[in-house]
């Protein structure tokens, strides 16, 4: 197997983040199964709300770094909470400025396989927010798979260190990330 390079990132800046814990859980499926993973925290990157007049003064650092580490990678695992049945403003910010090419250079997003993953406390698990996150992605040039996962009742589903406690939820965390790494694979 190619070893595809994958990075993994949630859309909450929350220090108990349940997004950050499944896609840190997420990111540990994906090594073990062979890939090169980078998880990344958006509240590290302190990304500024969007804005044209700023953006016209130079990338934030924490843009460019989103943005290199997303034209270095094959794949991405994103986990996307569901504000209001959609995305959360904080991954629209991030992934906004991502979007803004500089001449000559690739679009973050183009070309990489991505797998969606929510959660939520509640009965859906966050899966209307995920077909928005799809859209966007999508039209962006990113490959999303069309597996996808939903977790609900998340808040009962993780143990004191972060890690998911019922082995149905873990085996679909993993079989997710396994595909993406497979697809991210094969396509590199
Ligand atoms: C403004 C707001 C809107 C929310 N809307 C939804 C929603 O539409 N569906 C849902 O399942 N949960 C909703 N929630 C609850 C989130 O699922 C919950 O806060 C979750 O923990 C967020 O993810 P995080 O833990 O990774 O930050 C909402 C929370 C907030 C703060």
């Amino acid at each position: 197997m190619t070893t595809p390079k994958i990075i993994a990132l949630a859309g909450s800046l929350r220090k108990d983040s349940f997004h950050q814990k499944l896609i840190n859980e997420a990111a540990r499926f994906a090594l073990e199964s062979g890939a090169e993973v980078e998880v990344i925290k958006l509240a590290d990157l302190a990304i500024p709300m969007f804005d044209e007049d700023l953006e016209a003064q130079g990338t934030p650092a924490g843009v460019q770094q989103l943005k290199d580490k997303l034209r270095a990678a094959d794949g991405i695992l994103l986990a996307s909470p569901e504000y209001n049945g959609s995305i959360t403003a904080v991954l629209k910010n991030a992934i906004d400025w991502a979007s803004r090419t500089e001449q000559g250079a690739e679009p973050a997003f183009a070309n990489k396989v991505t797998a969606l993953y929510a959660a939520s406390p509640g009965g859906l698990g966050g899966l209307r927010g995920l077909n928005h996150v799809r859209d966007i992605l999508s039209g962006i040039g990113s490959l999303v798979l069309a597996n996808q996962l939903a977790v609900p009742a998340i808040h009962t589903l993780l143990d004191d260190n972060g890690r998911i406690s019922d082995p149905a939820t873990a085996e679909k965390v993993a079989g997710l990330a396994q595909q993406l790494v497979s697809v991210a694979s094969k396509l590199k």
